[in-house]
């Protein structure tokens, strides 16, 4: 047995599938896995909760530093307006140190851990053996969350939810602190036009190559 621990690091725009890829990799492996996307929502919840301000950066990061990354509730976290006002807390700095900080003290899980999000590959894990970029066409992402949402028995608005998604990308990629972009070794997976099984088996090539 070795101290190395494996860290394989996904980033990518919201709905890309990086979710669903990550979770396949880290049970196919045996690893830890960590949505560092629930570690923003779960503090933009926090807020919310208390009446608090979204933007105060001193009281955000304060409540950033309480999280307990045992208690994400993907369910709880995952509704629309959560992963907006995510959004907008992600762009502070003094937050996403705290955030950091707690995902890095995950990543040295033995043994080995998948954390995916905007920054893992740039920022928060730069010396990841295997680092993709998973990305799909705004329309592509926009129909999946669509589908998504009416395989729930919810209604729906595909041009909203086109137009969120276009938003979100901005937001994302556009703010000054870790914007979401490529690091220069990331493996690219476009998933427009491909299966999350067809996605996963490139994946597994990668990650099978760095584990030899
Ligand atoms: O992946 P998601 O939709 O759960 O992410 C919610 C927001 O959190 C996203 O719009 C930007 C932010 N985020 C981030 O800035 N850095 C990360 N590593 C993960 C998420």
């Amino acid at each position: 047995m070795t101290d190395t621990v494996m860290t394989i690091a996904i980033d990518g725009p919201a709905a890309a599938g990086k979710g669903t890829l990550s979770r396949l990799i880290a049970e196919a492996y045996g690893f830890h896995h960590l949505d560092t996307g629930l570690t923003y929502r779960a503090t933009a919840k926090a807020l919310l909760d208390r009446g608090l301000p979204l933007d105060d950066e001193a009281v955000a990061e304060k409540v950033a530093r309480e999280l307990e990354l045992a208690g994400l509730d993907r369910d709880v976290l995952s509704v629309h307006a959560i992963g907006e006002a995510a959004s907008k807390i992600a762009v502070m700095p003094a937050v996403r140190r705290a955030l950091v900080e707690a995902q890095q003290a995950f990543a040295v899980r033995k043994p080995g851990t998948v954390l995916d999000g905007r920054d893992i590959g740039t920022v928060v894990c730069p010396d990841a053996p295997v680092k993709l970029y998973v990305t799909a066409s705004p329309e592509v992402r926009a129909r999946r969350r669509y589908d998504e949402i009416v395989a729930k028995g919810q209604s729906a608005d595909y041009e909203t939810i086109f137009e969120d998604v276009k938003k979100r990308d901005e937001r994302d990629m556009g703010r000054a602190d870790s914007p979401l972009k490529p690091a220069v070794d990331a493996h690219l997976l476009d998933t427009s036009e491909m299966s999350i099984e067809a996605a996963f088996q490139v994946a597994r090539a990668f990650i099978d190559a760095a584990l030899k």
